[in-house]
């Protein structure tokens, strides 16, 4: 047991470090980046689905508001950098808030929270692609 513990421990350690060398982030320069804005974001996306399975429509709304802005950050800031990638990203993560926003509007509250989750992966697929790994 714990002999194949420590062995998946280390394929996890190796599989991180391919991860960092290979990530392109490591040539972008991100010092003018929004982090607060980012942080807003990590607050808000925390309440979309729990607001929207609580059926709560206007603190869904507000959340959609927040989140919009920092897509709309995102897809503006990668495109001035030219990072095609991250602006299709931010392009899908606004389309998915306009997705729950209009569910919302109808009462369709589960096909809301399901878009709700896909906008989660749309963070997480651009941090994996560009948000640096090391500690700057
Ligand atoms: C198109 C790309 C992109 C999208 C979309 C995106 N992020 Fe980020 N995010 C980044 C990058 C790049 C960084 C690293 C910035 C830096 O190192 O200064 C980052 C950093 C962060 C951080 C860390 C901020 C800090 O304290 O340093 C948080 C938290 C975060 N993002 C949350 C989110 C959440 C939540 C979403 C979705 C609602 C999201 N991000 C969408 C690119 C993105």
């Amino acid at each position: 047991m714990k002999n194949k513990t420590s062995y998946r421990n280390m394929l996890l350690r190796v599989g991180s470090f391919v991860l960092v060398l290979a990530t392109p982030a490591l040539a972008l320069d991100l010092h003018d980046y929004d982090d607060d804005l980012m942080r807003d974001l990590d607050r808000t996306i925390k309440f979309f689905e729990p607001d929207i399975t609580a059926q709560n429509a206007s603190a869904a709304k507000e959340d959609a508001a927040i989140l919009l802005e920092g897509f709309r950050y995102t897809e503006d800031y990668f495109g001035k950098k030219g990072v095609a990638d991250a602006v299709a990203i931010s392009r899908d993560g606004s389309k998915l808030v306009d997705v729950v926003l209009r569910n919302v509007e109808k009462g369709d509250f589960d096909s809301a929270a399901a878009a709700a989750r896909d906008t989660t992966q749309v963070c997480k697929s651009c941090h994996e692609l560009y948000k640096p790994r090391l500690a700057r």
